[in-house]
Order: C-alpha cells, then sequence, then structure tokens
C-alpha cells in the first residue's frame, strides 16, 4: 500500500464496525495516528482470530489497537490476546481502550518482550518481527508459534504481479523492504508460505509452521 495513504482515514466511510474497532479508530483519529491496518486487514485479521478460538494470540505493533480490536471483538474471552507497542503514550492509550477486556494485556517495548509469553496459534507482525527493515531481525517461528500456529504481515505493497524483487525499488520511503520478509518467509524450512491481495493495491503474507501436532 502506498506509504502516503492515511490508511486511518480509510475508515471514514465504513459504517458496519464492532463498536470496540469504532472505539480504536476513533483513538487513531483523535492521536493522529496514520498507520492503522486498513479495513481489508481488519476484517482478515478477524477471520483468523476466530480460526484460533481458545488460543493464544500476539500482536506485535498495537498502535492504536484496530487491528487488535478487530480480533478481540471475533473472539471470547477464552482466548489470550497480547499485543506490543514501543511507543509510551500509544501503549498507554490501548492500555485504557481494553481495560474491560480481561484476556487482552498490552506491553510497552520492544516486540520481543512478547517471545517468554508465547508459544502462539497466531502472531501478527505489524511492529517488528517481519523482517521488513534493516535492523529488524525477523522472528524464529520455531520460538513464537506452535507446530499450526499461523503468522501475518500486512503492507506487502507492491502486490505481488511485481514479483520478482529485482524488478522491484529496495526500500519504500518508510525504510521497508518488503522483499526482504518475502524471502525469509517464503524461504524458511518450518513454514508454508502464501501472499495475497487483500485490496486493489496492499496484500498479506500468510505463513504456517509445518509439523506434525
Ligand atoms: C503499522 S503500526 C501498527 C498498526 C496496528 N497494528 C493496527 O492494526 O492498527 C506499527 C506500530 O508498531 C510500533 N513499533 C515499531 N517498532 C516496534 C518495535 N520494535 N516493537 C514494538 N512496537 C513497534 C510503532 O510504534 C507503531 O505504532
Amino acid at each position: 500500500m502506498a506509504e502516503d495513504i492515511n490508511k486511518t482515514s480509510l475508515y471514514d466511510d465504513v459504517s458496519d464496525l464492532p463498536p470496540l474497532v469504532k472505539s480504536a479508530v476513533n483513538l487513531a483519529r483523535r492521536m493522529d495516528f496514520p498507520s492503522s491496518c486498513v479495513p481489508a486487514q481488519g476484517r482478515l485479521l478477524q477471520i483468523l482470530a476466530a480460526g484460533r478460538e481458545g488460543g493464544r494470540i500476539a500482536e506485535t505493533g498495537t498502535g492504536c489497537g484496530v487491528g487488535l480490536a478487530w480480533m478481540v471483538s471475533a473472539v471470547s474471552t477464552a482466548t489470550r490476546l497480547i499485543s506490543v507497542e514501543i511507543d509510551p503514550e500509544r501503549a498507554a492509550a490501548c492500555r485504557s481502550l481494553f481495560a474491560d477486556c480481561g484476556n487482552v494485556e498490552i506491553l510497552q517495548g520492544d516486540w520481543r518482550q512478547i517471545v517468554p509469553h508465547g508459544p502462539f496459534d497466531l502472531a501478527v507482525l505489524d511492529g517488528g518481527g517481519g523482517g521488513k527493515r534493516d535492523g529488524d531481525l525477523p522472528a524464529d517461528p520455531t520460538e513464537l508459534l506452535v507446530v499450526g500456529g499461523t503468522v501475518i504481515l500486512d503492507d506487502m505493497h507492491p502486490a505481488l504481479e511485481q514479483w520478482p524483487p529485482a524488478r522491484q525499488p529496495a526500500e519504500d520511503t518508510h525504510g521497508r523492504n518488503v522483499n526482504r520478509a518475502r524471502d525469509y518467509w517464503f524461504n524458511h524450512p518450518d513454514m508454508l508460505t502464501t501472499e495475497f491481495r487483500i485490496h486493489p493495491i496492499a496484500g498479506a503474507i500468510v505463513a504456517t509452521r509445518r509439523g506434525t501436532v
């Protein structure tokens, strides 16, 4: 997805949001936070979370809680969700937003803090651990996930039609190189990986840990 798009503003024309998602979007608007997951990604997170009912779900990069709210809205309180945000102000605001959700925990700090809380059934790598940025060492899925567990990364822009990597710029204007993440997740021997479009100009990688449960 093009970097200069205010992704939070893509919710302006969406009316059928779960109440918690609406509250998170309003928080993002109040905090002038443009990087919320897009509505299509939110719906995908909702579906993936519903498939892990009763399990453990992690997210790196809480932002203003929009993606987390989509997932929380999809599961019962038997499902544990833990999200980590490096920005103290956003982490504190999200703690207030999810204060009534006893199954949700928000950590403040670097994404690696979630690792000891795993292994997870689902891990959303939205703020570290995906391996898109120089210096963002991708997560070790054998440490992060149960066998059969899934990671998801969004903002795979440009979409797959521009594969192979040689035809793409190395980095976008935010210092992200989605091909670095593609190389890691598609070539990881422990993962079954795919990528698909969720929006005309955005894609997502979904990768599941191989093995016999
Ligand atoms: C794309 S936004 C997250 C959007 C959010 N997940 C949503 O669904 O609306 C990325 C967030 O990751 C946070 N972040 C960046 N690096 C991080 C790190 N190393 N550890 C934890 N959070 C990080 C940023 O502060 C930012 O709030």
